[in-house]
């Protein structure tokens, strides 16, 4: 036993462990709303490049549009939660593949190749009788004032796989 061990005091005790028990709550404290404000953010960045397979194998795209419907996983903050999608898809003059967002680019409402028997070979929309070319550049005259957006897309073994609609700006 050494002779120079030196007895804590009480009041060096309370010190000690006050500022012990302080230290945990402030940590407590800081590091939930620093997760909460931080964790979706990282979780968003892994998913931003995510594609899906739609079910829908390259050689059955045509030059007609096609909608495709699909369903996937959105983690919006802390709340998960199925959205279903949908695209219009068709192969150009060029055979090039493009997919198109049913979103009106006026209000948001949905559009549909040849909805309307008075403008065929157009996207339709209902809401406002807004119209788009095959291409999906807005009609003049009509509401929307955009194009409607395009999805980033890709092939893999055969499948068509869709990843995040991208806006085209103003035509
Ligand atoms: S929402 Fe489509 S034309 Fe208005």
């Amino acid at each position: 036993m050494s002779e120079d061990k030196q007895p804590v005091s009480r009041r060096q005790f309370l010190n000690y462990t006050l500022t012990g028990v302080g230290g945990f709550m402030a940590a407590g404290i800081m590091i939930s709303p620093l997760r909460m404000a931080i964790d979706p953010v990282l979780q968003q960045g892994e998913g931003e490049s995510d594609f899906t397979n739609v079910q829908l194998a390259e050689g059955d795209i045509t030059n007609e549009p096609q909608r495709v419907d699909w369903e996937v996983e959105q983690v919006d903050g802390w709340y998960e939660s199925t959205v279903s999608k949908t695209a219009w898809v068709y192969k150009d003059d060029n055979g090039d593949i493009v997919a198109l967002s049913p979103i009106c680019t006026h209000l948001g409402c949905v559009v549909s190749w040849e909805g309307s028997e008075d403008h065929p070979e157009r996207f339709y929309c209902p809401c406002h009788d807004g119209l788009y070319y095959k291409d999906g550049v807005n009609v003049e005259g009509t509401p929307p004032t955009a194009p409607l957006p395009v999805y980033e897309h890709k092939i893999e073994n055969g499948m068509l796989f869709l990843g995040k609609s991208q806006p085209r700006g103003e035509a």
